[in-house]
């Protein structure tokens, strides 16, 4: 058999669908709702303090877990914000993106053979994570239409091999935000099997209609057994920087500063120096990003509802996830491609958030991380499709 093959590892996943689906937008020239990436500016400080970082000759390595302003920037931003104190030194890993912090968290605790709870339907990254750091994925289910999972099925899904179990609140696909007695019942059974929870909080500033978003590390208990996954990402428009962050339990740090190291060795050291900017932005700024993805929901919801769409409305993050059933596809690759390809609007085929493909045969999601220009340039090529619907 020839060599010049990929690795078993690699063959267990396939190409990210959301990024293909970016691609084939614009080789068709759609409305790009598919990816979750805004399309207007970051703000001027941030970017401001970015060009004088590079002005400024910040051009080499940064200390490979972060620089230390952005380190303190951190831990002081999230003892301000919830309570915990935070040692930077000790705590803090400034990675690429909230994807490495993921990536490099699984690959530094979890062993192959090691199990890791995944609710689902999930963010598709978490899938190859799980494959490359060799674990054992046990699935929970939310449950629509409101994602609640079930307390029996949880519990079942711990046991002695449970390593970590990941969580992602506020959610991407579904906009649930977990709830304080959820996470309290997460949190229960992480100490009574001794199980890490690694917490994907990267739209923790994204959340609507008077939810408010709690870290599990501040649930009692917790601290010592979370890693708590962020970024600039979302919360300052800036997906293309790669800067995220872990903030760790002292035990745990170190395995995640080496896998780090040597994968990346560091995040661009000139936008982790405008990060510690972004993260010193006034509270109004929070305030008004989440009442503008606010407004930006209500309108593609009313967008999605006109088109027939049946919508599960979203609490946190900016996606919407949608039946499709009404359309008579066949399933949600074949709807998604003839939407990008003939209505010129791409979106997520649902299927790509579950493990069995046929889990997501009838969904769809639709991001609105977007100017009122393009959403309503989506609305009115959307209203090609009333012609398809059936019955
Ligand atoms: C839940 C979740 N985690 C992580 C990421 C990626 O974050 P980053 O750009 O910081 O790597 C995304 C991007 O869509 C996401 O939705």
């Amino acid at each position: 058999m020839s060599k010049l093959t990929g690795s078993k590892k690699a063959t267990q996943f396939t190409e990210s669908v959301i990024r293909e689906m970016t691609r084939l937008n614009e080789m068709y020239g759609g409305v790009n709702l598919s990816q979750g990436f805004p399309d207007f500016p970051a703000p001027e400080a941030v970017k401001e303090a970015a060009c004088a970082a590079i002005r400024a000759d910040v051009n080499q390595y940064a200390v490979t877990w972060g620089a230390r302003g952005l380190r303190e920037a951190i831990a002081v931003e999230f003892t301000r914000r919830h309570g915990l104190p935070i040692v930077p030194d000790e705590q803090v890993t400034v990675c690429c993106g909230a994807t490495e912090a993921m990536m490099a968290t699984m690959m530094g605790i979890v062993d192959p053979g090691d199990e890791v709870i995944i609710f689902e339907p999930f963010y598709e990254n978490y899938g190859p994570d799980v494959i490359l750091s060799g674990a054992t994925p046990r699935y929970v289910t939310l449950c629509e239409p409101s994602w609640t999972f079930d307390a029996g099925e949880l519990a079942a899904a711990f046991n002695n091999r449970t390593k970590a179990i990941i969580l992602n609140t506020p959610n991407n696909p579904t906009g649930k935000v977990f709830t304080h007695q959820e996470l309290e019942a997460i949190a229960a059974l992480c100490r009574k099997w001794d199980v890490v929870a690694i917490s994907d909080e990267i739209y923790e500033h994204i959340i609507y209609d008077g939810h408010r978003h709690v870290p599990i590390a501040t649930i009692d208990g917790m601290a010592d057994r979370t890693v708590t996954i962020n970024s600039l990402s979302k919360t300052y428009s800036v997906t293309g920087w790669r800067v995220g962050w872990t903030i760790s339990p002292k035990s745990l740090t170190d395995a995640i500063r080496k896998v780090h190291d040597f994968l990346t060795v560091g995040a661009a050291a000139p936008l982790q120096e405008a990060g510690v900017a972004a993260l010193g932005v006034p509270e109004a700024y929070y305030q008004q990003l989440a009442e503008g993805y606010r407004r930006r929901r209500d309108v593609l919801l009313d967008i999605l509802e006109r088109h027939h769409f049946t919508c599960y409305k979203p609490y946190g993050a900016y996606y919407i996830m949608t039946d499709i059933a009404v359309f008579g596809f066949r399933d949600d690759v074949e709807f998604a491609r003839y939407l990008v390809k003939e209505v010129g609007v791409a979106a997520v085929p649902g299927s790509s958030f579950y493990r069995n493909a046929a889990a997501g045969r009838t969904k769809l999601r639709f991001c609105f991380c977007k100017r009122d220009e393009t959403l309503a340039e989506a609305d009115k090529r959307l209203a090609a499709l009333s012609n398809l619907v059936i019955g």
